[in-house]
């Protein structure tokens, strides 16, 4: 992982409806495992399926993993509140596709559902990207269930150009990095909720 420092804030009248506090994305660490395996216990069934498309929660060394990637294996973010201590809420990745040599990568991402509608998952989502694009990446693919709607609409919303293929009851996209996100695509109320952060 490059050392980033970094972060984007989210803090807008949405949480201050729900009661929930102000979120941060920053880039995962290896001691992040614990609170993102907790994160996996309190999810809806639901949302556990649309994540690893079956019904099971990873185990405490898969999580690891995750948090332990080289930059050569690849990149991930965190979402967290803080109330006294940090509380995981959100997490996304992308895992490079057979080592440094390529430039795709497949992503997936996770947001605890009280914490889901309030723009976690799109501040994440283009964190991940500005990251695999500065990574040169030159796609992002992303293999999720035809029902998931909130996925579809982050990738319809980030602005980057992308190229859908469908397998039964799964959507296969891939998001084209190699050319910059146009800003008439992307989604308004981003720029209402988040502040981004200047390149790393
Ligand atoms: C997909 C997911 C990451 C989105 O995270 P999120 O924090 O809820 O997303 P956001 O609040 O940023 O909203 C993303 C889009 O979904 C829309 N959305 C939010 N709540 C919605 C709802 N209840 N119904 C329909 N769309 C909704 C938002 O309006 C937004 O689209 P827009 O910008 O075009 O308006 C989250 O729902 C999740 O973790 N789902 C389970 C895991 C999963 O599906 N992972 C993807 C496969 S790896």
């Amino acid at each position: 992982m490059t050392t980033m420092t970094t972060m984007t804030t989210m803090q807008g009248s949405r949480q201050v409806k729900r009661g929930i506090n102000p979120v941060t994305v920053r880039p995962i660490r290896l001691g992040d495992a614990d609170a993102i395996y907790a994160m996996h216990k309190r999810l809806l069934p639901e949302s556990l399926y649309y994540r690893y498309l079956q019904y099971r929660i990873p185990p405490l060394a898969e999580v690891a993993a995750l948090c332990n990637m080289s930059p050569e294996q690849g990149a991930g973010f965190v979402a967290v509140t803080h109330t006294g201590c940090e509380h995981i809420v959100g997490v996304a990745h992308y895992v490079r596709d057979g080592g440094q040599h390529t430039c795709a990568a497949e992503l997936a991402i996770l947001v605890e559902d009280r914490y889901q509608g309030l723009g976690i998952g799109r501040s994440l989502w283009q964190r991940l990207h500005q990251h695999a694009a500065a990574d040169r990446l030159c796609e992002l693919r992303v293999i999720f269930d035809v029902r998931n709607h909130r996925l579809l609409r982050l990738i319809q919303g980030s602005g980057y150009l992308y190229k859908p293929s469908f397998d039964g009851d799964l959507n296969d996209y891939r998001v084209v990095l190699s050319e910059p996100p146009q800003p008439s695509r992307i989604r308004r109320f981003l720029g209402r909720f988040v502040t981004y952060p200047s390149a790393s």
